[in-house]
């Protein structure tokens, strides 16, 4: 079964407005000949500046996290109706910066999955273990545990808007990536894992990226395995020249 590659920009907490669309132009220019799916996810107040450049370029926008609810009393979240108006079409949740730094359980995560996924837009479904937790040897059942109660619910109508992320923490922004080999033992074992609640026919087609470190000089060889499907990128997603040799990989 073969799967299309997916690269994904998470710009996490960079840039002012003008970087931002500076960034943006130079991407749109870089990989308007690239043979993947693209994605950017620009933090919430760059999200209007940079829109109207990814419009009709096959780049799609992204946001970083919604509000488990439409509209109410939630001071500082931000609303996916809110997020819809700007033109977002992908909603990255439950990365590990909001499940370590900010405390987000699989529970909320789950809530803004279902909620995500009813107002339309595709999700970004993080998963991954913390050093401890690969030492421990239970790496593969702390991200088999976080795939299944982040999916709770989740029609299996609405599972091709779901893509799932495999971040080890020990990775994250660390320059200590996870062999390739160790990554798509992971990614093996997450799709086993959609092949059981939805079908192994559903389990083929998830794409499966993999974060944590992911440079120039690595993405080929992780994308080489046969369950990485793609790179979900903080810092190397930061400039133009670091993301595209990501984004192009031979
Ligand atoms: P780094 O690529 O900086 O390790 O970040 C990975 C990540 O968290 C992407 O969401």
């Amino acid at each position: 079964m073969s799967r299309p590659y997916y690269i994904a920009g998470n710009w996490k907490m960079h840039k002012t407005r003008a970087e931002a669309a500076e960034l943006a132009r130079a991407l749109v220019e870089g990989l308007k000949d690239g043979k993947h799916r693209y994605l950017v996810a620009p933090g919430f107040t760059l999200i209007e500046t940079v829109a109207p450049i990814l419009k009709g370029t096959n780049i799609r926008l992204g946001a970083q996290n919604c509000a488990p609810e439409e509209q109410g009393a939630h001071t500082g979240e931000v609303s996916v109706l809110q997020l819809k108006e700007l033109g977002v079409q992908t909603i990255i949740l439950g990365h590990s910066e909001r499940r370590h730094v900010y405390s987000e359980d699989d529970a909320l995560i789950n809530r803004k999955v279902k909620l995500a996924l009813a107002h339309g837009f595709e999700v970004i479904l993080c998963v991954g273990e913390q050093l401890h937790e690969r030492e421990g040897g239970i790496a593969e059942g702390i991200c088999e545990g976080q795939t299944t109660k982040g999916l709770d619910g989740v029609a299996p109508g609405d599972l091709e808007r779901v893509v799932i992320a495999y971040e080890p923490v020990w990775a994250i922004g660390t320059g200590k990536t996870a062999t390739p080999e160790d990554a798509d033992a992971i990614h093996a074992s997450i799709r086993r894992v959609v092949g059981k609640l939805y079908g192994e026919a559903a389990g083929e087609r998830m794409i499966i990226q993999y974060g944590g470190s992911v440079k120039g000089d690595n993405a080929a060889r992780l994308m080489a395995k046969a369950n990485i499907d793609g790179a979900l990128v903080g810092g190397a997603s930061l400039k133009a020249e670091t993301f595209a040799p990501i984004a192009k990989f031979a």
